[in-house]
């Protein structure tokens, strides 16, 4: 087995380490990008982008497409139907400064299902390979197709699938093995990864369930997989990232945890502004002070704060060192290159 620190190929994209940030709607905005790649992951993914928005030139779609320096490699993901719709979004995708452009075919959520898009691709074979053939002959980057086990419960179209989406051009498959109907309930069925892996001769990412480096080593031995994606783990929790790919089980001090926080608002608000920040990041906030790193009150207090300088100054008198530590953070920040101008939008669902 490929030790967690060792890199990997995607195409001709070296990826550093064998941990990939999961996109998640409503979660991977350029901040919480570029932690993962400073805690360790070897790529990050955007969230999924209409590849409707991108015909459109709609300005909040647009917006997600924003590539900083630091963020590379990485993958933006699309969304859609059609196959020359999806080829266009492409382009742009690449043109943004994608490494690698990711197709949703797993998202369960009913807006996009009814669409003909993400899971629902799934049950149209004809049509996920056209798509996966359009897109892959759009771009020079290599493309990446996301998948879930299949739209019911028990199914095995993955299995069907995969193979031919490589047919098309998919130069890396990722697997997410619970059925659009399980949504997150039930547990990822790590053994059709497996198969999966043994059909294709092209890397395959593992999601679902990988929230310590003892759980992705397990899957990575059983699986043969290349990779594992860590979403839900990560969120207001870089260190565990940090765990699975060094074995460093130290939980962060409250000052450490302030400063990651304060250092994620900070940028989220030069991303999104202030006023669409301040609603955005109020999960964040339950997310990073939960772990019983701060006590629950503090926690409920926060997500009260009008505005997100308050919160700032609240964090930094409960936890004061963290000054320093926010200090340094800011000092290592690159210039982002926003190539495209806009305010994202958010289609909270996932895959
Ligand atoms: C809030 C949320 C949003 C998500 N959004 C996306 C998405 O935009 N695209 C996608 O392919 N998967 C999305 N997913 C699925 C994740 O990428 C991942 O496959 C899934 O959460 C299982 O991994 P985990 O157990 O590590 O969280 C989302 C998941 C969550 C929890």
């Amino acid at each position: 087995m490929a030790g967690l620190r060792e890199s990997w190929w995607i195409g001709d994209v070296e990826v550093p380490s064998r941990v990939v940030l999961a996109p998640m709607a409503g979660v991977s905005v350029q901040a919480f990008r570029r932690q993962g790649r400073r805690f360790g992951a070897g790529l990050v993914c955007s969230e999924m982008v209409s590849c409707a928005g991108i015909e459109h030139r709609n300005e909040k779609t647009l917006g997600y497409l924003r590539v900083a320096s630091d963020e590379h490699p990485l993958a933006i993901q699309i969304f859609g139907s059609e196959p020359r719709a999806m080829a266009e979004a492409a382009r742009m995708v690449e043109a943004a400064g994608a490494d690698i452009v990711d197709m949703n075919f797993g998202c369960p959520v009913r807006k996009v299902t009814k669409t003909g898009a993400g899971a629902h691709l799934m049950e149209e074979p004809a049509l996920a390979y056209a798509v996966t053939e359009a897109v892959a002959n759009a771009v020079s980057v290599p493309v990446s197709v996301k998948m879930r086990r299949g739209i019911e419960n028990g199914s095995r179209r993955c299995l069907e699938l995969g193979p031919r989406l490589v047919e098309a051009g998919a130069a890396v498959l990722t697997l997410h093995p619970r059925s659009a109907k399980q949504m997150y309930t039930g547990y990822a069925d790590h053994t059709l990864t497996a198969e999966l892996v043994s059909l294709v001769d092209v890397p395959v990412i593992a999601s679902g369930d990988v929230g310590s480096r003892a759980k992705a080593e397990a899957v990575l031995d059983a699986t043969g997989a290349a990779a594992v994606m860590v979403g839900r783990a990560a969120q207001g929790n870089p260190w565990a990232i940090q765990e699975i790919i060094s074995g460093d089980a130290e939980q962060p001090s409250r000052e450490e945890v302030a400063a990651e926080l304060i250092h994620f608002i900070r940028e989220t608000v030069r991303e999104l502004g202030e006023r669409r920040a301040s609603g955005f990041l109020k999960k964040f906030y339950a997310w990073y002070l939960g772990y019983g790193r701060f006590p629950k009150p503090f926690k409920n207090e926060l997500v009260q704060l009008h505005s997100t300088d308050e919160v700032v100054t609240r964090l930094l008198a409960a936890a004061p060192g963290a000054a320093a530590l926010v200090e340094r953070l800011e000092a290592d920040l690159p210039e982002s290159e926003i190539l495209l101008e806009g305010m994202p939008i958010s289609i909270y669902g996932g895959g």
